[in-house]
Protein backbone atom coordinates (compact mmCIF):
# COMPACT_ATOMS: atom_id res chain seq x y z
CA UNK A 1 0.00 0.00 0.00
CA UNK A 2 1.41 3.75 -0.85
CA UNK A 3 2.05 5.32 2.10
CA UNK A 4 2.57 9.33 2.40
CA UNK A 5 4.57 11.38 3.99
CA UNK A 6 1.18 12.87 5.90
CA UNK A 7 -0.37 9.80 6.51
CA UNK A 8 -1.54 8.68 9.75
CA UNK A 9 -0.39 5.00 10.69
CA UNK A 10 -3.39 3.17 10.57
CA UNK A 11 -3.99 1.18 14.20
CA UNK A 12 -4.60 -2.40 14.17
CA UNK A 13 -8.49 -1.45 15.79
CA UNK A 14 -10.41 1.60 15.91
CA UNK A 15 -8.96 4.44 18.62
CA UNK A 16 -10.27 6.97 20.66
CA UNK A 17 -12.35 8.84 19.52
CA UNK A 18 -13.74 6.33 17.36
CA UNK A 19 -15.69 4.82 16.47
CA UNK A 20 -18.18 7.57 15.97
CA UNK A 21 -21.60 6.89 14.92
CA UNK A 22 -24.20 9.23 13.36
CA UNK A 23 -28.31 9.18 12.76
CA UNK A 24 -29.28 9.56 9.56
CA UNK A 25 -28.57 12.73 8.25
CA UNK A 26 -29.36 14.53 4.94
CA UNK A 27 -27.71 14.30 1.99
CA UNK A 28 -27.69 18.21 0.36
CA UNK A 29 -26.69 19.51 -3.38
CA UNK A 30 -22.79 20.70 -2.51
CA UNK A 31 -20.98 22.68 -5.43
CA UNK A 32 -21.04 19.80 -7.61
CA UNK A 33 -17.24 20.07 -8.42
CA UNK A 34 -16.85 16.45 -7.01
CA UNK A 35 -18.38 14.66 -9.67
CA UNK A 36 -18.41 17.10 -12.69
CA UNK A 37 -14.37 18.28 -11.70
CA UNK A 38 -13.26 15.65 -10.22
CA UNK A 39 -15.03 12.53 -10.94
CA UNK A 40 -15.39 11.81 -7.45
CA UNK A 41 -19.13 12.06 -6.37
CA UNK A 42 -19.61 13.26 -3.06
CA UNK A 43 -22.43 13.47 -0.88
CA UNK A 44 -22.18 16.38 1.62
CA UNK A 45 -23.97 16.36 5.15
CA UNK A 46 -25.45 19.25 7.17
CA UNK A 47 -22.95 19.97 9.68
CA UNK A 48 -25.58 20.73 12.00
CA UNK A 49 -26.85 17.31 11.54
CA UNK A 50 -23.57 15.71 13.06
CA UNK A 51 -22.38 14.54 17.04
CA UNK A 52 -20.41 17.42 18.58
CA UNK A 53 -18.14 14.58 18.48
CA UNK A 54 -17.57 14.77 14.34
CA UNK A 55 -17.62 18.25 14.38
CA UNK A 56 -14.84 18.61 16.66
CA UNK A 57 -12.39 16.37 14.63
CA UNK A 58 -9.32 17.55 13.30
CA UNK A 59 -9.82 18.89 9.41
CA UNK A 60 -8.99 15.31 7.46
CA UNK A 61 -9.60 12.57 5.91
CA UNK A 62 -11.39 9.38 7.71
CA UNK A 63 -12.74 6.09 6.67
CA UNK A 64 -15.73 4.43 7.95
CA UNK A 65 -18.82 2.65 6.96
CA UNK A 66 -22.34 4.00 5.71
CA UNK A 67 -25.63 3.56 4.92
CA UNK A 68 -28.21 4.78 2.94
CA UNK A 69 -32.28 5.09 3.01
CA UNK A 70 -34.39 6.58 0.66
CA UNK A 71 -36.85 9.51 1.82
CA UNK A 72 -40.45 9.42 0.98
CA UNK A 73 -40.50 12.65 -1.04
CA UNK A 74 -41.68 13.66 -4.77
CA UNK A 75 -38.66 14.29 -7.07
CA UNK A 76 -37.80 18.24 -7.10
CA UNK A 77 -35.38 20.53 -8.67
CA UNK A 78 -32.80 22.18 -6.70
CA UNK A 79 -30.51 24.76 -7.79
CA UNK A 80 -26.77 25.35 -7.30
CA UNK A 81 -25.45 28.39 -5.90
CA UNK A 82 -23.81 28.47 -9.36
CA UNK A 83 -27.26 28.21 -11.30
CA UNK A 84 -26.64 24.67 -12.46
CA UNK A 85 -30.25 22.35 -11.53
CA UNK A 86 -29.76 19.27 -9.58
CA UNK A 87 -32.96 16.55 -9.88
CA UNK A 88 -33.52 15.61 -5.93
CA UNK A 89 -34.97 12.47 -6.17
CA UNK A 90 -34.73 11.64 -2.65
CA UNK A 91 -32.85 7.82 -3.27
CA UNK A 92 -36.40 6.12 -4.93
CA UNK A 93 -34.07 4.61 -7.20
CA UNK A 94 -31.67 3.23 -4.46
CA UNK A 95 -31.59 -0.24 -5.73
CA UNK A 96 -31.41 -3.06 -2.52
CA UNK A 97 -30.34 -5.73 -5.44
CA UNK A 98 -27.34 -3.30 -6.35
CA UNK A 99 -26.62 -3.47 -2.44
CA UNK A 100 -26.95 -0.14 -2.67
CA UNK A 101 -28.79 -0.18 0.73
CA UNK A 102 -26.09 -2.64 2.56
CA UNK A 103 -23.88 -0.80 5.11
CA UNK A 104 -20.75 0.16 2.46
CA UNK A 105 -17.27 1.38 2.99
CA UNK A 106 -16.80 5.48 2.78
CA UNK A 107 -14.17 7.83 3.29
CA UNK A 108 -14.63 11.42 3.93
CA UNK A 109 -13.27 14.77 4.39
CA UNK A 110 -13.94 17.00 7.31
CA UNK A 111 -12.30 19.83 5.75
CA UNK A 112 -12.78 23.54 4.55
CA UNK A 113 -11.65 22.60 0.85
CA UNK A 114 -8.44 24.95 0.24
CA UNK A 115 -8.36 23.74 -2.44
CA UNK A 116 -11.62 25.46 -3.77
CA UNK A 117 -10.79 28.36 -0.97
CA UNK A 118 -13.72 27.71 0.75
CA UNK A 119 -13.62 29.47 4.21
CA UNK A 120 -16.66 27.36 5.96
CA UNK A 121 -16.29 23.20 7.20
CA UNK A 122 -17.67 20.81 4.96
CA UNK A 123 -18.01 17.03 5.34
CA UNK A 124 -18.42 15.16 2.33
CA UNK A 125 -18.47 11.27 1.91
CA UNK A 126 -17.94 9.50 -1.24
CA UNK A 127 -19.41 6.15 -0.64
CA UNK A 128 -17.21 3.45 -2.19
CA UNK A 129 -19.93 1.48 -4.70
CA UNK A 130 -21.21 1.92 -8.13
CA UNK A 131 -24.17 3.44 -7.68
CA UNK A 132 -26.48 3.35 -11.00
CA UNK A 133 -28.14 6.61 -10.39
CA UNK A 134 -27.49 9.78 -8.18
CA UNK A 135 -29.84 9.94 -4.58
CA UNK A 136 -29.40 13.19 -3.75
CA UNK A 137 -32.25 13.97 -1.02
CA UNK A 138 -31.59 10.11 0.40
CA UNK A 139 -30.59 9.77 3.88
CA UNK A 140 -27.05 8.27 5.23
CA UNK A 141 -26.09 7.33 8.87
CA UNK A 142 -22.14 6.67 8.85
CA UNK A 143 -19.43 5.47 10.84
CA UNK A 144 -15.74 6.93 11.18
CA UNK A 145 -13.55 4.27 12.68
CA UNK A 146 -9.89 6.08 11.97
CA UNK A 147 -8.06 8.92 10.68
CA UNK A 148 -6.21 8.71 6.77
CA UNK A 149 -4.37 12.18 6.85
CA UNK A 150 -4.79 15.81 7.37
CA UNK A 151 -6.54 17.61 4.71
CA UNK A 152 -3.92 19.70 2.43
CA UNK A 153 -3.97 22.42 -0.33
CA UNK A 154 -3.18 20.89 -3.66
CA UNK A 155 -1.52 23.02 -6.91
CA UNK A 156 -3.31 20.56 -9.30
CA UNK A 157 -6.90 18.57 -9.50
CA UNK A 158 -5.10 15.96 -10.66
CA UNK A 159 -2.93 15.58 -7.44
CA UNK A 160 -6.22 16.33 -5.44
CA UNK A 161 -7.66 13.07 -7.65
CA UNK A 162 -4.47 11.33 -6.85
CA UNK A 163 -4.34 11.29 -3.18
CA UNK A 164 -8.07 10.81 -2.92
CA UNK A 165 -8.07 7.78 -5.13
CA UNK A 166 -5.03 6.50 -2.29
CA UNK A 167 -7.68 7.71 0.51
CA UNK A 168 -9.67 4.90 -1.42
CA UNK A 169 -7.51 2.64 -1.41
CA UNK A 170 -6.11 3.31 1.90
CA UNK A 171 -9.71 2.83 3.45
CA UNK A 172 -10.23 -0.25 1.50
CA UNK A 173 -7.58 -1.65 2.79
CA UNK A 174 -8.18 -0.94 6.16
CA UNK A 175 -11.80 -1.95 6.27
CA UNK A 176 -10.80 -5.43 4.98
CA UNK A 177 -9.26 -5.87 8.72
CA UNK A 178 -11.76 -8.16 11.21
CA UNK A 179 -11.33 -5.47 13.96
CA UNK A 180 -12.65 -2.78 11.42
CA UNK A 181 -15.15 -4.89 9.26
CA UNK A 182 -16.98 -5.63 12.65
CA UNK A 183 -18.50 -2.48 12.32
CA UNK A 184 -20.11 -3.08 9.34
CA UNK A 185 -22.90 -4.67 11.34
CA UNK A 186 -23.29 -1.36 13.66
CA UNK A 187 -25.22 0.24 11.14
CA UNK A 188 -27.65 -2.74 10.05
CA UNK A 189 -31.14 -1.78 10.82
C1 LIG B 1 -11.74 11.54 0.47
C2 LIG B 1 -11.69 13.01 0.17
C3 LIG B 1 -10.52 13.72 0.45
C4 LIG B 1 -10.43 15.08 0.18
N1 LIG B 1 -9.28 15.74 0.48
C5 LIG B 1 -9.17 17.06 0.20
C6 LIG B 1 -7.98 17.79 0.51
O1 LIG B 1 -7.02 17.26 1.09
N2 LIG B 1 -7.93 19.10 0.15
C7 LIG B 1 -8.97 19.75 -0.46
O2 LIG B 1 -8.86 20.92 -0.77
N3 LIG B 1 -10.12 19.10 -0.72
C8 LIG B 1 -10.25 17.77 -0.41
N4 LIG B 1 -11.40 17.10 -0.69
C9 LIG B 1 -12.57 17.88 -1.06
C10 LIG B 1 -12.75 18.09 -2.53
O3 LIG B 1 -12.07 19.27 -2.82
C11 LIG B 1 -14.25 18.22 -2.67
O4 LIG B 1 -14.81 16.94 -2.77
C12 LIG B 1 -14.60 19.14 -3.77
O5 LIG B 1 -14.49 20.43 -3.22
C13 LIG B 1 -15.99 18.94 -4.33
O6 LIG B 1 -16.97 19.46 -3.48
P1 LIG B 1 -18.41 19.81 -4.03
O7 LIG B 1 -19.01 18.53 -4.58
O8 LIG B 1 -19.17 20.37 -2.86
O9 LIG B 1 -18.21 20.82 -5.11
C14 LIG B 1 -11.53 15.75 -0.41
C15 LIG B 1 -12.70 15.04 -0.68
C16 LIG B 1 -12.80 13.69 -0.40
C17 LIG B 1 -14.07 12.94 -0.70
Amino acid sequence: MTRRAADSPIPDKPEDPFPLVTDYCDIVGGFGRGSAELGIPTANIPVNQLPKAINDLELGVYFGFAKLRPVDHGEEVFTRKNGAKVLMNYGRNLDRQNGDLDPMPVVLSVGKNPFYGNDFKTVELHIIHEFKDSFYGAQVKFSILGHIRPELNYTTKEALIEDINIDILTALEALEMDSFKVYRSQLAD
